[in-house]
């Protein structure tokens, strides 16, 4: 490993120094906790299509693409036509638009339950609105969510993210005694607490996929399952597609479950690259968000802010969609034969030390510790090695050019190829060969 850093730091001296500039101005040098890694993270010049190229020109086939929202690619030239466009005109007014109308015109059309739509500006503000519209809708206080779930920064969902799960997320939270959490796909323990806690019980908020929490898929039964209590006990199912929407199919994961959201969050890929949140719901929970209507004590009181629905961003979007629309079927087709490959492949090439997780062009590796044979959860994906994990990362950006933030899943974009992918199990084969 100390040769392997000797190398990077070789190989990102102008990162290093700027990087050294970077920890003097902001927080840990980042503006994110997750992009940090050691020694220092790269700091990146541009990105093309499947590439991220940093300030000393190395060039890196990229898995990250920019927290898996790019789904094209980087500055893909269907949407930077647009965007180009767009700005050369302007790029905020803080009135209505008509960009805005014509990206929900495609919403509407493909996802069933927006009959009513907010647009904010990341997803940490779209999942905690649709909590404040369920705890106002339900009058209720209590939220479900899931171990390892990892919904933004909102004080209303951070618990149960990193492990050891029943540890406090952060100092300076009041609301944790209202957040219970439940073991993913285990139904069974997971309507036991939602049983103990039923009264009170004002949404559950899943994502059909955890994604931060180790690229796992639900089952249709645990979703299914969950969905029917809710509803039984008049609180809202709120599906977080933020990172699931548009990734799989064109459209949302749920309507393949024939599930029956009551909002769905989404963001990253519908925002084309732009910054993007989205609360789509059923008109008559969406409703009391109404300001017109409902007097002050009646109504839930939740945004935009200065720049949601900017026009930028709603260009970007709707080009992204529109794109996406257009080449649905080849363009799923080939990245979700492409994530296929990358696991079978990396399973294969790991000779069983590995777990591998994921869907379609999500996908994940997990060195198995003994005792873990399958991952069907987050706390079995945080008893793997992390540590093995992060190395294997690091390695292939230091001798492949092959970035995955270290320590998190894969996502595959229409830039990759079959010849990228082939590549990336090369490079895992040889650090297979060393564990
Ligand atoms: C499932 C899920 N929900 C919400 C968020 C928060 O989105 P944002 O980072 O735009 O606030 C993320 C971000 O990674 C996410 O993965």
């Amino acid at each position: 490993m100390k040769k392997l850093i000797s190398q990077y730091r070789r190989k990102t001296r102008k990162s290093s120094k700027l990087f050294e500039l970077s920890k003097k101005y902001h927080v840990d040098g980042v503006s994110h906790n997750i992009r940090f890694f050691k020694p220092y993270p790269f700091v990146t010049k541009s990105g093309k299509d499947k590439f991220l190229i940093d300030v000393d020109s190395n060039k890196y086939v990229d898995y990250w693409m920019g927290h898996w929202a790019l789904i094209l690619g980087h500055a893909p030239r269907p949407v930077k036509k647009e965007l180009q466009k767009q700005l050369e005109a302007d790029w905020m007014h803080g009135t209505v638009n008509e960009a805005t109308i014509l990206f929900s015109e495609i919403l509407e059309k493909n996802v069933p339950v927006a009959e009513k739509i907010r647009y904010v500006v990341t997803g940490a503000e779209a999942t905690m609105y649709a909590v404040r519209i369920a705890r106002s809708v339900t009058g209720k206080k209590t939220i479900a969510k899931i171990d390892g779930g990892w919904h933004g920064y909102s004080s209303d969902l951070l618990k149960t993210i990193n492990w050891p799960f029943p540890e406090s997320e952060s100092s300076g939270l009041v609301d944790e005694k209202h957040i219970v959490s439940l073991p993913y796909n285990d139904l069974e323990k997971s309507l036991e607490i939602l049983k103990s806690v039923k009264k009170d019980l004002a949404a559950t908020i899943i994502e059909p996929v955890l994604g931060g929490g180790g690229c796992i898929p639900a089952t249709k039964d645990y979703l299914f399952g969950i969905q029917e209590f809710v509803h039984k006990n008049n609180s809202l199912f709120l599906l977080d597609e933020i990172v699931t929407g548009f990734r799989f199919r064109f459209g949302c994961l749920y309507p393949t479950m024939k599930l029956d959201p009551d909002i769905v969050t989404l963001g990253k890929i519908v925002g084309g690259g732009m910054p993007i949140g989205v609360m789509a719901g059923k008109k008559e929970i969406m409703d009391i968000a109404n300001t017109s209507v409902n007097k002050k004590s009646k109504r839930s009181y939740v945004g935009g802010g200065t720049f949601s629905a900017n026009p930028a961003t709603m260009t970007a979007g709707h080009a992204t969609l529109y794109h996406l629309k257009k080449n649905q079927s080849s363009l799923y087709s080939k990245i979700n034969k492409l994530g296929d490959m990358a696991r079978k492949q990396l399973t294969k090439v790991f000779d069983g030390n590995v777990i591998t997780t994921g869907m379609g062009s999500l996908f994940m590796t997990h060195f198995a510790k003994k005792g873990i044979s399958e991952i069907t959860n987050a706390n079995q994906a945080a008893k793997c090695d992390i540590v093995l994990l992060n190395n294997y990362h690091f390695e292939m950006i230091v001798n492949d050019g092959i970035f995955f933030l270290p320590g998190k899943l894969g996502a595959i974009s229409s830039a990759h190829s079959d010849s990228d992918i082939k590549h990336m199990i090369q490079s895992s084969a040889r650090f297979s060969e060393k564990i």
